[in-house]
């Protein structure tokens, strides 16, 4: 979390900075910095609150500056903790966790330094000015070797007037070549000017000058710095004349999956089964393990060996049965997501084969995977999942047609489907209003509707802060069944033809306990108070679609309720810490 970027060249930095940070919002919006040198001088504008609340620091002279947009993670969302954080001629711009920040802090506060904020970061700033000796990258080269943890450092010195000096150890960090000057950044939306990118790999020091870039190594070898054309537009970020991108990525899905479909690495996926493995782990958190969920059931009937779908922190912490046999996918949309790099490494060191499934082919994931497959969504800004689930999910479908020795036909169709089921939000809008009005919404699901039922409440839960939770169905009678009453929602996705008794039980013994029933659905016999109806489509492919409706329930849900369901609160989109 948290983005940070840095540029020098020969434009006001200010404006290059703020412009940039707009773009790494969706990484954190807990509070925003900007600091610039100005000859010698340093200015530094930081403040709890969101991008805009650094407007004014657009006005900063100078054309060498760094910045920051933060989610909190040691103190609160203050202006103390904003970034960057200065310590005499020092400023730093901070992305990761300084693990040993305590035990750096209390040798730094011996040495007589005092600290003004709660962070881990500022041991950083403080590191530098007291391993200072007028040589810059010695500076840099003693501090990265005490900090222990994950960090991506943007840093100016006063005595270093235009330049900027960057480090990368876990925490993602690119480098941007523009016409008038160099930048580096979290992500490469922020790099939108730049024609040439080069991705930083981890224990990497860059120095940036107008003139260019140099690379070293933590102890300081110069090492070669290549640059690529960089593929992606500026305008990614554009919410092409819709109130919020989440509602415009919803409205991309068709596109999303008929793209991921057609771009399926066939060479790769038979690279990968050629390697032959005994069993099967699909990893990672949040939507992405909804999706791990789904590809779970579909590898497993593709591949006949066992297939297990694990939340990547959860992964963690066990020892799972590893070993060159076996074969870990780890999915995730960003490739930057703490715990599922944690989860990939783990698997890695006990022998497995690592296959990642991302939409960003320069992430971290990408990199450390042996295989990688890339979805085909597109840059997705809205903090909540949507366009990129839908791109999972066709995944899935492609490799379990590929396993099947087949093609995923109903991939190609999914747009018609999509269009149709867009056409109904007319119907959805005031029922989202009628559920803010719920206690609790809760969703339910079997078989292969329960990793939808699963999704479907996290997506409300975390654009609308409804409270509530998917359950499988089969399961609410064991205990959950007990919040059931007349102050109570339910949204009952039931597109299985063999479950659909049990679901119309399942449903009969909410409503009997007074819930107000939603069911999401292809059928038409189902015994609830409103349906969502599905158009027809081949049983198999019904998660696809049963996401579209549940999405649209959460955006408005959360529109109806005043909020922003493009920064919902205490999240980023990118969660790079464990
Ligand atoms: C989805 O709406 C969430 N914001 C979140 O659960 C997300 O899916 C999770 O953090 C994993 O992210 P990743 O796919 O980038 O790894």
């Amino acid at each position: 979390m948290c983005g940070i970027i840095a540029y020098t060249g020969r434009r006001q930095a200010a404006k290059v900075l703020y412009d940039g940070l707009t773009r790494l919002e969706y990484r954190g919006y807990d509070s925003a910095g900007i600091a610039v040198l100005n000859g010698w001088r340093l200015d530094c504008i930081k403040r709890a609150g969101r991008v805009c609340a650094i407007a004014d620091a657009r006005a900063l002279a100078g054309t060498c500056g760094i910045g920051h947009t933060r989610w909190a993670t040691h103190g609160g969302a203050e202006d103390k903790n904003a970034h960057p954080h200065v310590c005499g001629k020092f400023a730093v711009a901070h992305n990761g966790i300084i693990e040993n920040y305590a035990a750096l802090k209390a040798e730094l506060s011996d040495m007589g330094h005092s600290f003004s904020s709660d962070t881990d970061s500022e041991t950083v700033a403080h590191l530098l000015a007291a391993s200072y000796r007028g040589d810059l990258l010695d500076a840099v080269g003693r501090t990265v070797g005490k900090l222990r943890g994950s960090f991506a450092l943007c840093i100016l010195c006063t005595d270093f007037p235009d330049a900027v000096v960057c480090v990368r150890q876990k925490s993602p960090l690119i480098l941007g070549r523009a016409a008038d000057g160099v930048l580096a950044a979290s992500d490469v939306p922020a790099l939108g000017g730049c024609g040439e990118i080069c991705v930083l790999a981890d224990s990497r020091i860059a120095l940036l000058t107008p003139a260019g870039a140099e690379l070293y190594s933590f102890s300081l070898a110069r090492l070669p710095c290549v640059f690529a054309p960089n593929t992606l537009r500026a305008s990614v970020c554009d919410k092409g004349g819709y109130a919020h991108f989440m509602r415009k990525e919803i409205e991309e899905e068709g596109a999303a999956v008929v793209r991921t479909a057609a771009s399926f690495d066939e060479g790769a996926a038979r690279r990968l089964c050629a390697d032959g493995f005994s069993r099967v782990f699909l990893v990672g958190c949040g939507t992405a393990y909804h999706s791990a969920l789904t590809g779970a059931r579909l590898l497993e009937e593709g591949l006949r060996v066992p297939v297990r779908a694990e939340l990547a922190s959860e992964f963690c912490c066990r020892r799972p049965l590893l070993d060159r046999c076996s074969l870990v996918l780890a999915v995730s949309q960003s490739g930057e997501t703490a715990d599922t790099l944690a989860a990939g490494r783990l698997a890695k060191k006990y022998g497995a084969r690592l296959a990642a499934l991302t939409n960003a082919g320069h992430s971290s994931l990408s990199r450390l995977a042996d295989h990688c497959f890339l979805t085909g969504a597109g840059v997705e800004v809205g903090v909540a999942a949507t366009k990129t689930y839908a791109a999972q999910l066709a995944f899935f479908y492609a490799f379990y047609a590929f396993l099947r020795g087949q093609k995923a036909a109903y991939l190609q169709k999914f747009a018609a489907a999509h269009r149709k089921l867009l056409s109904r939000e007319g119907e959805i809008r005031p029922l989202a209003a009628k559920l803010t009005g719920a206690q609790g919404v809760y969703f339910i699901g079997r078989g292969a509707d329960h990793p939808s039922a699963l999704e479907g409440s996290l997506k409300l839960r975390e654009v609308s802060y409804l409270p509530g939770a998917g359950y499988a169905a089969g399961e609410l009678k064991h205990g959950s069944i007990a919040l059931m009453d007349g102050n109570t929602a339910v949204v009952a996705v039931a597109t299985q033809k063999e479950l659909k008794e049990k679901m119309k039980t399942s449903i009969s013994e909410v409503r009997a306990r007074g819930a107000f029933v939603v069911a999401v659905t292809p059928f038409d016999d189902i015994p609830a108070d409103q349906v969502l109806s599905l158009p027809a489509c081949p049983q198999r492919y019904y998660p696809l679609l049963t996401q579209v409706p549940l999405q649209l329930l959460a955006y408005h849900a959360a529109v109806c309720r005043g909020l922003d369901p493009d920064r919902p609160r205490h999240l980023a989109k990118s969660v790079t810490v464990e």
